[in-house]
């Protein structure tokens, strides 16, 4: 018999919690596999425990980002203040309601927006700023709240990355007017596909519950609220099956697990790497005053040439890395429903340089001395030479 093939350390792997089948099997038993059943009820009472408020269930991220938009009442002529380095969902959210972008650059190295940019970034047009905390890194949430209540505009706030992670403003996703997470199976609690809307003002609970019932007030009919229900406003289909809930909620009962070892991992990765990145010139992920949600690791490498490098000597020791956002301003989407003030470079630099590491909770110790022993085995380009 030859040696056992080493297996590939994938970039990331969907976390399997233990009550998954049990609980997917009462579905399949049961006659209700649609929207709003027993498992949407306990999966939401988990998150808004998680979160402190109230929250609605959603087929996806993309999908609160969308309901997000209507609740804050963006339309044709209105601008959209947000990050050039985020997920193209929250700009094609606001596209779709015929507002516009103006992306504003990075702060740098936190992968989070310049707040510095904003004041400048708001028109006579702007209606709402757009954040997202990167790995679940906070934003500085105190100036950009204090900019949109001096400017009377909404925030929305992306937290796809940030689940559960307690900041001094308060938990993110519950500082703006409406937050977002996403439960896509990539994300540190997963539901396949799946997502939530945090509704954080009282008014908007009822609206957000029609949106999400194909603009219907089923709601309030379910609740024994009103006889009959009928279209009342603009909706969609937003509401998640009880499959998808019955995963989620089985990922929710064991959150703390797969935080405590993800927090484990970065912690590793952390140590395991900073001698090789001082020496080389490498920069870690640094979170200011420790707060990240363990969502990713990455590292900055000194030249653009470096990235592909880097990954390509990963890959050969089976270990897959990856890359991460294309800034939106230079897209073609987003050349075409958004512009930029000035170029943003940091940005620019910011996607060429950064690398991000296989984190996932499940991984043994193995398999992490592997990634840090195959990364560390590389040196920059330049040193190369
Ligand atoms: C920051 C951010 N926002 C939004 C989304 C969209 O979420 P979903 O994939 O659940 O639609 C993602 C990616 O999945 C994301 O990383």
């Amino acid at each position: 018999m030859g040696a056992q093939a080493r297996a590939v350390i994938p970039f990331s792997r969907p976390y399997r919690a233990a009550a998954t089948l049990e609980r997917l099997k009462f579905v399949v038993e049961s006659d209700h596999a649609h929207g709003d059943g027993p498992f949407t009820a306990a999966a939401s009472a988990k998150l808004r425990a998680l979160t402190g408020g109230d929250v609605l269930l959603t087929t996806s991220g993309t999908h609160a980002l969308e309901m997000a938009s209507r609740l804050v009442d963006l339309g044709p002529g209105d601008e959209v203040v947000l990050p050039t380095f985020t997920f193209s969902s929250a700009a094609a959210a606001v596209a779709m309601t015929g507002a516009s972008i103006v992306f504003i650059d990075v702060e740098g190295p936190s992968g989070n927006l310049d707040v510095s940019q904003v004041a400048d970034a708001v028109g006579p047009n702007t209606r709402a700023i757009s954040v997202m905390h990167y790995g679940g890194q906070p934003v500085d949430m105190s100036a950009v709240m204090s900019i949109a209540a001096e400017r009377g505009l909404a925030v929305i706030e992306d937290n796809a990355h940030g689940l559960g992670v307690m900041s001094e403003y308060g938990p993110l996703g519950r500082i703006g007017d409406v937050g977002v997470q996403s439960f896509h199976d990539t994300k540190n609690v997963h539901a396949g596909e799946g997502g939530a809307l945090l509704v954080n003002r009282e008014r908007d609970l009822l609206r957000a519950e029609v949106m999400r019932e194909k603009g219907t007030n089923r709601s309030e009919f379910l609740r024994g609220e009103v006889d009959k229900y009928s279209w009342v406003d603009w909706g969609s289909s937003y509401l998640p099956s009880e499959y998808c809930a019955a995963v989620l909620d089985a990922q929710l009962d064991a959150f703390d697990q797969i935080q405590s070892h993800r927090h484990r991992t970065w912690e590793r990765y952390a140590e395991g790497l900073a001698e090789w990145a001082g020496r080389v010139g490498v920069e870690l992920m640094e979170p200011a005053g420790g707060i990240h949600a363990a969502h990713l690791f990455y590292l900055l490498v000194p030249d653009w040439n470096d990235q592909s490098d880097l990954i390509r000597t990963l890959r050969a020791a089976d270990v897959v890395a990856a890359f991460h956002y294309v800034p939106l301003d230079s897209s073609l989407a987003g050349r075409r429903f958004g512009r930029s003030l000035h170029p943003l470079a940091r940005a620019e630099d910011l996607s060429h340089r950064l690398v991000r590491l296989p984190l996932w909770a499940g991984m043994t110790d193995d398999e992490i001395d592997r990634v840090i022993d195959a990364v560390t085995r590389w040196t920059p380009t330049k040193e190369n030479r």
